[in-house]
């Protein structure tokens, strides 16, 4: 019986611990952890990483572990009582780019499994720093028109942002950002200037960033239009023709060159200027061939039209005419004189009243349109005479080409405007008659079968005589001028009316036309 009882006693002895234990492992419940720290950090910052449960066991000593690096590192153990939360600093490491979890586990108690955390991912950013500006083409220069790519590198540094500058104020928006490279489509000049690019990385309390320093990007423009012209000059007993080429737009420098239609080279030069000329000997009245020039700075090349190189001198006989001229205010009769001479590749005109030369300006009158008209800007008695004009040679004043005088005063002046207002009349009356023409003839054909096709001819050899060749013709004689139609051929074989009247109202318009014109050759 003793015995009995001790054995019993020494059951329940060796029972008690392991039945203490297993009431005591069986309340403990540890809840899943939570891992707060943050999504992302710069690397070399400190960190927190906490870890805790949200309804930890009392009286019980918590072990939380933390593990990084994609689970490759254990961080440390933090032991914890109750409700502590288990605190883990970290100096940030490049390395810890990666998944994140904590572990916790009763501590000394290997029977109560540990508890994992949910994965949290952290991201290790490296500072952005040393960013630097290439350009493709390098230098930095290109023609409008073409393509320009920009791109922004960086020693070092993730997560990185661009911001395009230029002159220090952010780009237009037409061109592409793609990742660190900036797109310039199709420059124009208001593309060229100072460009930079900030790199920059951000969190939510802390930015890192980068400047660039500025690269200068220069549009260049090609050659736009290029047109060739000459002046002659003596050069001993012989001439010389300048033949200049003068381009348009264009970045400087230019290379001219200028060829002759043999496709010999006749010059070149590299210019810092629009234009370049070229001296070529030249032979009066011979043809020396035809030029042209051919300019290029880099982008295209671009050609003139063609040149005949020809220098005939003054030669035939001088005209000088009298024109209204209707600039002029109203009440101040202003008339202009015009100068032609027959033959000559470089005329120059002198102007002369009673004999005596004109300056170029004087009160009443202004020499113009390279010398081949005079303009009376009023006609009084200080400058009424007898005018002329004489022709000669630009580069070799030698032969002086005389024409017929003419006198001008007030009256002969303001009869010019008379002129054209017979003229007008002439017109009018004319379309009168062709009008009332018309309808006889449209009446004495109306019965006629419509056939498919319409014509109408109209033969007019319209008013040349505008002006009048000298001062002859001053001689009140300008009703002459109405005969201005010789004939009207009409054919007109509609049955419709309406279409007949349609029809007057073209000839109408077709007749105010050529009266208009100066000169109509027959049709
Ligand atoms: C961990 O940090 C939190 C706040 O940052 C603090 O409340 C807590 O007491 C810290 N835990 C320990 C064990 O120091
Ligand atoms: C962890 O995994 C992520 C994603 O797979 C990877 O980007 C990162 O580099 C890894 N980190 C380490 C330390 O291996
Ligand atoms: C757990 O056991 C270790 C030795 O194995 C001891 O140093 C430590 O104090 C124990 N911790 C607790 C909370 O009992
Ligand atoms: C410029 O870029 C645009 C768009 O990428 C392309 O369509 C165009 O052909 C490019 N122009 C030149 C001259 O390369
Ligand atoms: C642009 O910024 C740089 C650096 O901050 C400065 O040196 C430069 O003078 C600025 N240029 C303009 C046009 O504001
Ligand atoms: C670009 O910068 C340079 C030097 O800072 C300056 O001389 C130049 O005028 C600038 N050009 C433009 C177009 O802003
Ligand atoms: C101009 O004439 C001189 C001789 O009078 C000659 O030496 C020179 O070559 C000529 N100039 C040109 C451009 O032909
Ligand atoms: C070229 O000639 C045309 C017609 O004579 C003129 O309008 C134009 O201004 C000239 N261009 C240049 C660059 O001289
Ligand atoms: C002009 O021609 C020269 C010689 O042919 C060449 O070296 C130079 O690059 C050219 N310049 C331009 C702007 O085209
Ligand atoms: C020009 O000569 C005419 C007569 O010969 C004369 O009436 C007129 O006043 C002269 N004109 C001038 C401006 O001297």
């Amino acid at each position: 019986m003793f015995l009995r009882l001790v054995a019993l006693i020494l059951g329940l002895w060796s029972l008690t611990p392991t039945m203490c234990d297993h009431t005591d492992s069986k309340n403990v419940v540890l809840g899943v952890p939570i891992l707060s720290a943050p999504d992302a950090s710069f690397v070399k910052s400190i960190e927190t990483f906490s870890c805790s449960l949200s309804n930890p066991p009392k009286e019980e000593s918590i072990l939380y572990t933390l593990y990084g690096n994609n689970g490759t590192k254990k961080h440390g153990d933090f032991s914890a009582h109750g409700e502590y939360t288990a605190n883990f600093t970290l100096v940030i490491q490049l390395s810890y780019d990666g998944l994140f979890y904590c572990n916790a586990s009763v501590q000394n108690n290997t029977a109560i499994q540990p508890v994992k955390s949910k994965d949290h991912y952290f991201r290790v950013i490296v500072p952005v720093e040393g960013a630097e500006l290439s350009s493709d083409p390098s230098p930095a220069e290109v023609f409008e028109g073409q393509n320009l790519t920009l791109s922004c590198s960086v020693k070092a540094g993730t997560d990185i942002s661009y911001t395009w500058l230029i002159s220090n104020s952010s780009v237009e928006a037409r061109h592409r950002q793609e990742g660190n490279r900036l797109l310039l489509v199709s420059v124009t000049s208001e593309d060229a200037g100072n460009y930079s690019c900030l790199a920059w990385n951000q969190l939510i309390d802390s930015v890192h960033s980068s400047i660039s320093t500025q690269k200068l990007v220069t549009v260049k423009v090609g050659v736009s239009k290029l047109n060739i012209s000459f002046s002659v000059q003596k050069n001993g007993t012989g001439y010389l023709a300048q033949v200049r080429c003068q381009a348009g737009r264009g970045t400087l420098p230019i290379n001219f060159t200028l060829y002759h239609e043999n496709g010999e080279q006749q010059g070149s030069e590299e210019t810092h200027s629009h234009q370049a000329s070229f001296p070529i000997p030249v032979e009066l009245n011979r043809h020396m061939g035809a030029l042209h020039c051919v300019a290029e700075n880099g982008h295209r090349r671009v050609r003139s039209d063609v040149l005949p190189l020809r220098v005939v001198p003054v030669g035939g006989s001088v005209r000088l005419t009298l024109e209204h001229d209707d600039s002029g205010s109203s009440d101040r009769v202003s008339v202009r004189l015009r100068c032609a001479v027959d033959r000559g590749t470089f005329p120059q005109f002198h102007w002369f009243l009673n004999d005596s030369g004109l300056d170029s300006r004087g009160p009443f009158h202004r020499i113009e349109e390279h010398s081949r008209s005079l303009l009376l800007t009023s006609v009084n008695d200080h400058n009424s005479g007898s005018y002329h004009c004489e022709a000669t040679d630009s580069f070799d004043p030698i032969a002086w080409i005389s024409s017929e005088k003419l006198f001008v005063d007030r009256a002969v002046a303001s009869r010019v405007p008379v002129t054209v207002l017979s003229v007008v009349l002439g017109c009018f009356l004319f379309l009168c008659s062709l009008v009332t023409g018309c309808c006889i003839y449209g009446a004495l054909h109306r019965r006629r079968p419509a056939p498919r096709k319409r014509a109408w001819i109209l033969n007019s050899t319209a008013m040349n005589n505008m002006e009048y060749e000298d001062d002859e013709l001053v001689e009140d004689e300008y009703m002459e001028d109405g005969d201005l139609a010789t004939a009207a051929n009409m054919e007109d074989r509609d049955t419709v009316e309406g279409e007949s009247l349609d029809e007057w109202e073209q000839i109408e318009k077709a007749l105010q036309i050529n009266c208009m014109d100066e000169e109509v050759p027959p049709s």
